[in-house]
Formats: C-alpha cells, structure tokens, sequence
C-alpha cells in the first residue's frame, strides 16, 4: 500500500530511486508505511519519565540509533540536548529532518550503519534504540553491544525497547534479562529491570520491554537512582494487532 506522507515525499521516493539497492525501510519510509506500522505517534512516554527524572545532564548528548522518522530524536532536540539521529535508510532521515523542521529544533541526521557509526568513543550521554536491536540476529548483538557501550560516556545511559516476544514473521527477536546481562555485563554497566510497555503506532500496538541501561562511571560506584515510572503503563489506548 502507498499512502501519500507530506511535501517532502517526492525528494524521499527520488532519494530511494539513487540507492543502488533501497532496503525494505527505503520503500516503506518512502510509502509512508513506518506511520502504520512503528513510527509512535507521539513520544513514547518511557523517554518522556526517563528525561523528566533528571538522570540525563540537561545539555546531554543524545544519540539515536536507528532514529527512522525521528520522533524521539526531534523530542530530545526540542529539549535542548545536542542530538545526533543515526538511520541507514535515507528516506527515514528526510522524514527526521522536516520533522525536526517543523517542530523549530535543531539537530544533526547522518546516514551510517550502527555497526560503523561515524561516532567519537564516549560521546553520547544518552543512546536511544527504539526498535533496531530486536530486528538483530542474537549473533549480531554482542558487535552491537560492544559498539553502544563505547559510544556512551562513562555513567551515561541506553535506553532499548524490544519486543516482548518473537514473532518470526515480522523478524522480531526478543531478548531474556540473561542475554542482556551477558550483553552488557557487570561490573561495566547497571541494568535496571525491564518494564512492560507498548510500541504504538497507528494501525499497530506492539507488546514491548523497555530496559535502562547505565555505564557505569566507576567499577565500584552504587548501583544508582531508580528508574521507577508507573509500571506497565502503555503508551495509549491497546488496540488488537492487524
Ligand atoms: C522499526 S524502525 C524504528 C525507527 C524508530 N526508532 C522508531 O521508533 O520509529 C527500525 C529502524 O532501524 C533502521 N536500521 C535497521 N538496520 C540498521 C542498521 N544496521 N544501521 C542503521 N539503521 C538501521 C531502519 O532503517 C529503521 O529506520
């Protein structure tokens, strides 16, 4: 199905057409699909507490791996902290950008593979994963992992969310407390427990686990403040999936 988006739709399909091979979320950014299917409609609240609780430095440095059409990224832009929105689906960016656009903030969108990010070790004082690590094969994750936990400045944070569970036909691949911790192990980081959340978008509503997880800035250092929002409070409204 395409589905007309904004005015910036055109330059999206032109920009898919010059990629010698546009991916899956190419086609879909350019279709509009990604505000069906994951984009939320409006910031998830578990980024909303988590910044209201004051554990990120106010001009912090967020970085967003796998941004796609860049909700959280504008949001943390439009909160004043240095924001950079990583995706490798160029239409994703373009959608991040008029959105960062409209909504007057500011904040730098690079194309790159999270694999190779264009990144300084120990720049970011928060980084955001909102949907990419699931769609990981396990074996890819420890790679991952360890890119993440170069990226973050000692005591900053990640901040995953993942399905709660697998669902082979989307290519969804959930993760237990067990592989986080061998992931990001102690005594490097503090992993607060997962709180139950739901991915929302328009025409779905993703059962999710959203996990905090903090580099720590000493191997001795106390475990550190509770991330304690009202537990399981989805993000709107439950629909049944499909
Ligand atoms: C399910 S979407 C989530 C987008 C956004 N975080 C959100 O919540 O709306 C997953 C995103 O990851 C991006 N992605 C997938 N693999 C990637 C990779 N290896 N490097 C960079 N981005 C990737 C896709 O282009 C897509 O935008």
């Amino acid at each position: 199905m395409t589905r007309r988006v904004d005015q910036d739709e055109p330059a999206a399909r032109r920009a898919s057409r010059t990629l010698r091979w546009p991916s899956f979320w190419d086609l879909a950014y350019a279709a509009g699909d990604h505000l069906l299917y994951w984009d939320p409609p409006a910031t998830p609240p578990e980024l909303v507490e988590l910044l209201d609780a004051g554990l990120i430095p106010r001009q912090g440095t967020v970085v967003d791996l796998g941004c796609g059409a860049g909700r959280e990224a504008v949001f943390c832009a439009g909160r004043g902290h240095p924001t950079l929105a990583l995706d490798r689906s160029l239409p994703a960016l373009l959608h991040a950008r008029r959105r960062a656009r409209d909504a007057g903030a500011s904040m730098l969108c690079c194309q790159a593979d999270v694999f190779a990010p264009p990144l300084a070790a120990g720049c970011a004082d928060l980084v955001l994963d909102r949907g990419l690590f699931h769609l990981l094969p396990r074996r890819r994750r420890p790679a991952y992992a360890r890119r993440i936990g170069r990226l973050l400045r000692p005591g900053g944070h990640l901040l995953l969310r993942f399905a709660a569970g697998d669902d082979p036909e989307a290519g969804l691949v959930t993760a237990s407390e067990a592989e986080l911790d061998r992931l990001f192990p102690q005594p490097g980081f503090h992993r607060h427990p997962p709180r139950s959340i739901t991915m929302t978008a328009q025409a779905e509503d993703l059962p999710a686990q959203a996990v905090l997880i903090r580099r720590r800035a000493r191997r001795a250092e106390p475990a550190g403040r509770r991330w304690s929002p009202a537990p399981g409070k989805p993000d709107r409204r439950r629909r049944p999936r499909g």
